[in-house]
């Protein structure tokens, strides 16, 4: 073996540092030339996660060692594979929580942010609210208000053993950092006793739940990774809003408020599906930033009884 270096390896190439510049320009290239839809923030954000800093930090470290280097080209290669970027980085953040994800379960996606700020403006007169996830995946609408809202019960509820495992998780790892713990609930949300306890006490019922149509097209991340029961939901995605409104109206006391993330197809189809309740009234359907239909909010009446009317 030669002076210098071992294995035979020169020192000069063994300790060779690449700059981070050009391996995430590289790695851009890369992404962009599979389709990735955001090449340049998943190559970012995929360096930031293998250094272990948040993205606006990576002018911090210009360099990278070959040990690094293995890592990042190993995790460009899965994300050119399609693998989505969140079952790469472990994580998400919705409602300035993090929420842990992987295989199983849905992945929350932004959009469903302006759902969580819309579903706190519902209750923010309201004190100690009680408030239901339905739908909850991986537990991320449930946890953000939990986390805004200390004083609130919040209630959640999920039928797919993957993902209410996800969201176990999710909630222990909130509780366990200080905050109210939600109760979470295994289940089908039509199965009458799953809820019955709950009926007419909510001041709050939020839901992100499956929407799309079926058949429609899907990048190869939710083909290959979101739960399809997840996702898709009959002909016209409304095979499960359609129970879920009538379950919510029983849930919500008179003046509580409903929240549904839908499709942007839907911007008609769900607000006519509510306005349709004698006891939903101020149907009111909202964009995303996008500016793209995206969810509705609703309030319970109080039914004038006989007695009222005497
Ligand atoms: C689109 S994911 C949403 C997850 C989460 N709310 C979010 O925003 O990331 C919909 C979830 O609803 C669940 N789900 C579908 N039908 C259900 C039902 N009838 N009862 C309970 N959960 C249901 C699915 O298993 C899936 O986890």
């Amino acid at each position: 073996m030669s002076p210098g270096s071992d294995r035979g390896e020169p020192a000069r190439a063994r300790g060779r540092r690449e700059s981070l510049r050009v391996a995430v320009m590289a790695a851009t290239e890369q992404l962009a030339a599979v389709g990735v839809p955001s090449p340049k923030v998943d190559a970012e954000e995929l360096a930031a996660h293998m250094l272990g800093i948040p993205r606006t930090r990576l002018g911090l470290h210009p360099l990278l060692d070959e040990a690094q280097m293995d890592v990042y080209r190993d995790l460009i290669a899965q994300r050119a594979r399609r693998v989505p970027l969140q079952h790469l980085t472990g994580s998400v953040v919705i409602g300035g929580v993090t929420i842990q994800v992987g295989a199983g379960v849905f992945i929350p996606r932004p959009e469903t942010d302006v759902v969580v700020e819309a579903a706190l403006a519902q209750i923010v007169d309201v004190e100690a609210p009680v408030v239901v996830d339905l739908c909850t995946g991986s537990g991320a609408i449930a946890l953000a208000i939990a986390a805004a809202r200390p004083d609130a019960t919040v209630h959640a509820v999920e039928r797919a053993p993957g993902a209410l495992a996800w969201a176990r998780r999710n909630a222990d790892l909130q509780a366990a950092a200080g905050h109210t713990p939600i109760r979470l609930r295994g289940g089908d949300f039509t199965d009458e006793r799953l809820l019955a306890d709950l009926d007419g006490t909510a001041d709050l019922v939020t839901a992100n739940p499956p929407y799309v149509p079926a058949g429609t097209a899907v990048e190869p991340e939710v083909s290959g990774y979101d739960p399809a029961e997840a996702v898709f939901a009959g002909a016209d995605g409304l095979d499960v809003i359609r129970p879920l409104i009538s379950v919510a109206a029983g849930l919500l006391r008179p003046g509580g408020a409903l929240v549904i993330e839908h499709d942007e197809s839907q911007g008609e189809s769900v607000p006519a599906l509510l306005a349709a309740r004698r006891v939903l009234a101020d149907v009111r359907d909202h964009a995303d930033l996008a500016g793209r239909p995206r969810f509705v909010t609703a309030r319970r009446v109080r039914l004038a009884t006989a007695a009222d009317r005497t």
